[in-house]
């Protein structure tokens, strides 16, 4: 409630705001945003929590690809979104038990925005001799890998809505009213750089802080990898027919609905990842794209029967029945395996 009045006098004094300027509060006010939470109650459930063998598949990823292409040399990781820092602390510990080497002359970079969620990583990083930090921004340089889970679905977007030829925007209103004006330059031209559109009469979300957050990203990266794991889809896909009404959506207690104005601070808001919007950005950086391909032929390509094999020689019959589930979650085309996609680019 305290969220919801902060807003509606920012809406009286202001009388309308573009819906990202709504969703950064949402999602993101320093007090009272739903991101800005203790860690703990959220209303996702993201590929780290189904089980540690995801966390082990990105750790052999990221080992082999930093011992072949830097041998010797001062890398780092650096993790876009982390919240809490689970996967963080499954990686490095992954690296540290099995390539002690790398791990000496590694470090990892969480970037992190909520301060909740930064005071918890650094709460994980007391057992990594230091290898472990979170700011909340990028490095001025990085030299090997920058990914994320779950990161760019997370990001303030704006809504359009296309109506007789013409892209409308959506602002809010004081009664947390949507109203459609003309779209601005900035978003026009947006779209003219994009190439696509959405079709006739249906809506579509403008990803701006993807295509920012890949400036950054292309800027800061010397050389290396960037891996984006996400849903999501390149942009003709996302604006067919199929999604007439865009793709946000709420989270409220791990159930979903359309109403951006209820329950505000407490549900989360999100959009599919414009995967056209990360992989254009990235090549105007010299980031050419290596392959976007389904979350699961990505995890059966990079070592996932391995780790199931050491993995299944448990006894524990506990154990055993996590792995299985944890198996169809992340691999099946039904699951997050289907949905979910990995995007991985490079520069040489
Ligand atoms: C959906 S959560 C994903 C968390 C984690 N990667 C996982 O898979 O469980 C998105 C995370 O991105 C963080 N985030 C959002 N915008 C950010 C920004 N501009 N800078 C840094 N972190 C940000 C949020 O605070 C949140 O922790």
């Amino acid at each position: 409630m305290k969220l919801e009045n902060f807003i509606r006098g920012i809406l009286r004094k202001k009388g309308l705001i573009p819906f990202s300027a709504f969703m950064s509060l949402a999602l993101y006010h320093e007090k009272w945003g739903y991101y800005s939470k203790n860690p703990g109650t959220e209303d996702y459930y993201t590929n780290v929590d189904v089980h540690p063998i995801f966390s082990e598949i990105l750790a052999r990823f990221f080992a082999e690809t930093l011992k072949k292409n830097f041998a010797g040399e001062s890398v780092s990781i650096v993790e876009l979104g982390p919240g809490p820092g689970k996967l963080a602390g499954n990686i490095l510990s992954w690296i540290e038990q099995n390539e002690t080497e790398l791990f000496q002359r590694l470090k990892y970079v969480a970037v992190e925005k909520s301060a909740a969620r930064k005071s918890a990583i650094l709460e994980k990083a007391k057992k990594f001799q230091g290898r472990l930090t979170a700011q909340n921004n990028l490095p001025a340089s990085v030299t090997g890998v920058i990914f994320s889970n779950e990161f760019f679905d997370a990001l303030p977007f704006e809504r359009v809505r296309m109506k007789g030829g013409k892209l409308k925007e959506i602002w809010v209103d004081e009664n947390f009213s949507e109203v459609e004006q003309d779209a601005r330059e900035p978003i026009l031209k947006f779209f003219e750089w994009l190439g696509e559109y959405p079709q006739e009469g249906c809506e579509a979300e403008v990803p701006w802080s993807s295509k920012e957050w890949m400036t950054k990203i292309g800027r800061c990266l010397r050389k290396g990898i960037v891996l984006t794991i996400d849903y999501g889809y390149e942009a003709r896909e996302l604006f067919s027919e199929l999604r007439p009404s865009g793709t946000a959506l709420c989270h409220f207690r791990h159930s979903t609905n359309r109403d951006f104005y209820q329950n505000i601070g407490e549900q989360d808001i999100t959009a599919h990842a414009n995967f056209s919007v990360l992989i254009k950005e990235g090549e105007k950086w010299g980031l050419s794209s290596e392959k976007l391909v389904s979350q699961s032929r990505f995890v059966l390509d990079h070592g996932f029967e391995d780790a199931v094999r050491s993995l299944e020689q448990t006894q524990d019959i506990k154990m055993r029945l996590k792995l299985s589930s944890a198996i169809k979650t992340l691999v099946h085309p039904e699951g997050m395996g289907g949905t979910f996609k990995a995007l991985l680019q490079k520069k040489a």
